[in-house]
C-alpha cells in the first residue's frame, strides 16, 4: 500500500524492530518521523532511511513529548496516517527482586508509552480521515512469562487497552482508526542480544527466536488489513491461549518451557548467535 504524503511515527525507532518498521514504512511511501528516547540512535535511522525521514527524541513515558512528536507529523504531512507503538524494554527477574525504579520503568515504558501513543493518535485521526494505530506487544501480553512478570503485566495492559479503546471507537460511531496488536514471540535484537547469559529470559528462546523480518512482515500485512491481534509464529499464539484458558495446565508445562528455553540459550551462546536472523 502506498500512500504518498501521508505521515507516520514510529516510537523507539533508533534500533531494532522499530528501525525495520520504519525502514517499511519509508519502502510504503509514507513520511516518516523516527523517534526514540535516544535522540542519536533516531537520527542515524533517519539519515540512514532518507526518502526525507526525519528524527526527534521522545520520551514515550512523557505525553507532551509524544504530543509534539504527533503535532510535528501533521504539520508536515497534513495528515497522521500511522501511529507505530514500538518502544519497549525488558528488564527480566522476579518481580520481587526488581527495584521500584526497575518496575516503574518497564510498566511506564511498555503500558503508559502505548497509551500515551494511541490517545495522541486518536486526537489527530479523529475527524481527520482516520487512521491505523499499530502498538507492539508481545506473546508476554497472552500469558504468564517467568522471569518477566512486570513485563508480562505491561503487555498485557497494552493489549488490554487497545482491545477496549477499539471497542470504545466503535461504540462511539468511529469506524475509520484501527487498531492492529502484534504480538511475536522472541525476537533476535538488541532487546535480547544480552539475554544469552540471563536464566530469568529463558521463555524468550523457548521457542521460535524470530527474525526482525519476520514481525516487519507481520506489520506489512496489518497495514493492508488491519487485525485486532496477530500472533507471531501462529502456533505459539494458540498454545499460550490454551494455557490461559487452563492457568493450573499452563502452569505446569513452564519448568519444561524452561528447560527448553535454557536450552536454547546455551546453544546460541556457543555458537556466537543465530546464523540465520
Ligand atoms: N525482542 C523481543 O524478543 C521482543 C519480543 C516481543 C515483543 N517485543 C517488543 O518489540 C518492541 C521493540 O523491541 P526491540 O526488540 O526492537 O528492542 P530494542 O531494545 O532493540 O529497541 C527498543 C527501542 O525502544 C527505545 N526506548 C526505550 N525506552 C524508551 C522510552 N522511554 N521512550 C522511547 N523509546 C524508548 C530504545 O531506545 C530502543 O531504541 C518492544 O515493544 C518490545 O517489547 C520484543
Amino acid at each position: 500500500m502506498s500512500r504518498i504524503h501521508a505521515g507516520a511515527v514510529v516510537t523507539g525507532a533508533g534500533r531494532g524492530l522499530g528501525k525495520k518498521i520504519a525502514a517499511l514504512l519509508v519502502e510504503c511511501g509514507y513520511q516518516v518521523l523516527v523517534t526514540d528516547v535516544d535522540l542519536a540512535t533516531a537520527q542515524d535511522t533517519a539519515d540512514e532511511l532518507g526518502g526525507g525521514t526525519t528524527a526527534l527524541a521522545v520520551d514515550v513515558r512523557d505525553h507532551t513529548q509524544v504530543e509534539t512528536a504527533r503535532d510535528a507529523i501533521v504539520e508536515r504531512a497534513r495528515r497522521l496516517d500511522v501511529w507505530v507503538n514500538n518502544a519497549g524494554v525488558l528488564l527480566t527477574g522476579p518481580a520481587w527482586e526488581q527495584d521500584e525504579a526497575a518496575r516503574r520503568l518497564i510498566i511506564e515504558v511498555n503500558a503508559l508509552g502505548a497509551i500515551n501513543g494511541t490517545v495522541a493518535a486518536i486526537e489527530a485521526m479523529r475527524g481527520n480521515g482516520g487512521g491505523h494505530v499499530v502498538n507492539v506487544v508481545s506473546l508476554a501480553g497472552l500469558t504468564a512469562v517467568p522471569g518477566e512478570a512486570v513485563y508480562a503485566a505491561s503487555k498485557h495492559a497494552a493489549l488490554g487497552f487497545s482491545l477496549s479503546t477499539v471497542a470504545d471507537l466503535r461504540l462511539a460511531g468511529i469506524t475509520d482508526i484501527d487498531i492492529s496488536c502484534i504480538c511475536p514471540d522472541g525476537i533476535w535484537t538488541p532487546m535480547l542480544h544480552d539475554k544469552l547469559d540471563d536464566p530469568a529470559s529463558a521463555l524468550s528462546f523457548s521457542g521460535k527466536l524470530l527474525a526482525p523480518d519476520e514481525v516487519v512482515d507481520a506489520v506489512r500485512t496489518v497495514l493492508d488489513s488491519p487485525r485486532l491481534v496477530t500472533t507471531i509464529p501462529r502456533w505459539r499464539g494458540l498454545l499460550v491461549r490454551l494455557g490461559d484458558t487452563f492457568p493450573r495446565f499452563g502452569l505446569k508445562t513452564v519448568p519444561l518451557m524452561v528447560a527448553q528455553g535454557r536450552r536454547a540459550q546455551r546453544k546460541l551462546r556457543s555458537t556466537g548467535g543465530p546464523r540465520n536472523l
